[in-house]
């Protein structure tokens, strides 16, 4: 696949780590996300595609949710898939997978209920070919929904001294590699300018309240601190992400965004 790559869990120094994280993710979002889930109909899907599945840590999860749904799981990264398959296999004949970019699936127009696309867009060159790409494989009447972080959104408090620098470099990098951490807030314009209608969207927050400062940390900045060039300025962030989080009561608050719409009847 010659995509620009913004995320890929093969080539991470720690991808047991990341992986860890993305389970710690689901945790966090996991309450708002269902609520944010049932009122958009996504839990009524017989056919669920979830678009840039990443290792499954949330296939299960979202099988429960949708306790009718055969779930066919993308994603562009074949060794992520295989990892995955053992989280998989037991659904057995709910879980499908395909190999694909998700800005040109290879699925036939209108083949699903939903598409569900999570912590994928921030990582995708061209977020409204990939809703473009959702909205053409559900059925009329059918549903695109899309969970995204914002980084820009992010309130710590102390706020470390290093916040503006590390989000800022961080925010470059992966714009130089096709993504977009501050997708959240744009998520309902790009579902729009996707011809996905009657856009809804919902927050979806987490903080270091109910995470501890640890956990918020390694959810929502360790992985910023990946995309900063240089180890000099790695290192002194890190320790300043280090005093902040021995603050007591330190407090990070991290804002998502769930959005999603449907497609007209007569698309
Ligand atoms: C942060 S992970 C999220 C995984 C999963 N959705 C979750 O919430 O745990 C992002 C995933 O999107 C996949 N991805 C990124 N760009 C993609 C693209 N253009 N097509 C397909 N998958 C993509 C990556 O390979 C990775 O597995």
């Amino acid at each position: 696949m010659t995509t620009p790559n913004a995320y890929h869990l093969g080539e991470m120094q720690d991808a047991q780590g990341e992986q860890a994280r993305l389970g710690t993710q689901l945790k966090a979002t996991g309450t708002a996300e269902l609520m944010a889930l049932q009122e958009a109909g996504l839990t009524q899907a017989r056919r669920l595609a979830e678009l840039g599945c990443g290792p499954s840590m949330a296939t299960g999860l979202l099988a429960a949710w949708a306790p009718d749904a055969v779930i066919t799981s993308v994603d562009y990264d074949s060794d992520t898939l295989t990892q995955s398959q053992h989280r998989r296999d037991v659904l057995g004949t709910r879980s499908v997978t395909v190999c694909a970019d998700v800005q040109a699936l290879p699925m036939e127009d209108g083949q699903f209920d939903a598409a569900y696309l999570r912590f994928v867009l921030q990582h995708v060159p061209n977020p409204v070919a990939a809703l473009k790409e959702a909205l053409r494989v559900v059925q009329p009447g059918g549903l695109v929904a899309a969970l995204d972080g914002d980084n820009l959104a992010m309130v710590m408090f102390p706020r470390p001294a290093c916040l503006d620098a590390l989000l800022a470099l961080s925010d470059a990098e992966h714009t130089r590699r096709g993504g977009d951490r501050s997708i959240g807030r744009k998520l309902p314009t790009h579902l729009a300018s996707a011809g996905v209608g009657a856009v809804t969207a919902r927050p979806v927050v987490a903080t270091s309240g109910e995470l501890g400062a640890g956990t918020f940390r390694t959810l929502f900045l360790d992985p910023l601190l990946r995309d900063v060039p240089l180890e000099t300025d790695r290192a002194r962030f890190c320790a300043e992400l280090d005093r902040w989080q021995d603050t007591p009561g330190a407090f990070g608050l991290m804002v998502g965004v769930l959005a999603w719409g449907r497609k007209s009847v007569t698309q």
